[in-house]
């Protein structure tokens, strides 16, 4: 949830009327906030301090954007969503082959049509450790479940 300001603040002619942050932050599960280093300062950060520092500073930068930051996996908000609701989704959670392809699953009914679904990570190198982002993304491509824009090289 650490990276939102860029979302609001760059956003630009593509501000968002609403913005939601969705982070489950439990502590000791394996995606938790605490193994997510910097983000949660190593582990020193609770769940409750990363939730405030992000509302925090979204606030700062929202200006006419409605924000809600939610303690929340992906599996169970997106499912309670509308159908074709999303203009524009930005994953960046589970980086799991699992979590990924259930994600992408689910939001087909729920974006619009033309949304633009984007993702952190991708990694073509097979032995890469967040290399299931780009498998499970690939996979969607090949489906034709999703049309491709463009990937870019992850920094890391
Ligand atoms: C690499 S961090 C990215 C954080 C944020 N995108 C940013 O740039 O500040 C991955 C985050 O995904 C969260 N996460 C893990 N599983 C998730 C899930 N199923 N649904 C939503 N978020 C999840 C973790 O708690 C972690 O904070």
């Amino acid at each position: 949830m650490r990276g939102e300001k860029d979302v609001v603040n760059k956003g630009g002619a593509a501000r968002p009327k609403k913005l939601y942050l969705i982070d489950p932050g439990e502590k000791g599960t394996r995606h938790s906030i605490a193994d997510w280093g910097f983000y949660p300062d190593h582990g020193r950060l609770s769940t409750a301090a990363v939730h405030q520092v992000a509302s925090k500073r979204v606030q700062r930068y929202r200006q006419e954007t409605q924000v809600e930051v939610l303690v929340e996996y992906s599996k169970t908000f997106l499912p309670k969503m509308p159908d074709n609701h999303f203009d524009w989704i930005c994953l960046d959670s589970t980086h799991s082959y699992e979590g990924i392809r259930a994600e992408l699953l689910v939001l087909r009914t729920k974006v619009k049509s033309g949304a633009i679904v984007a993702g952190d990570g991708w990694q073509d190198d097979p032995a890469h450790p967040h290399a299931s982002t780009a498998k499970a993304g690939s996979e969607a491509l090949e489906r034709r479940e999703y049309d491709p824009l463009v990937t870019l090289p992850a920094l890391k």
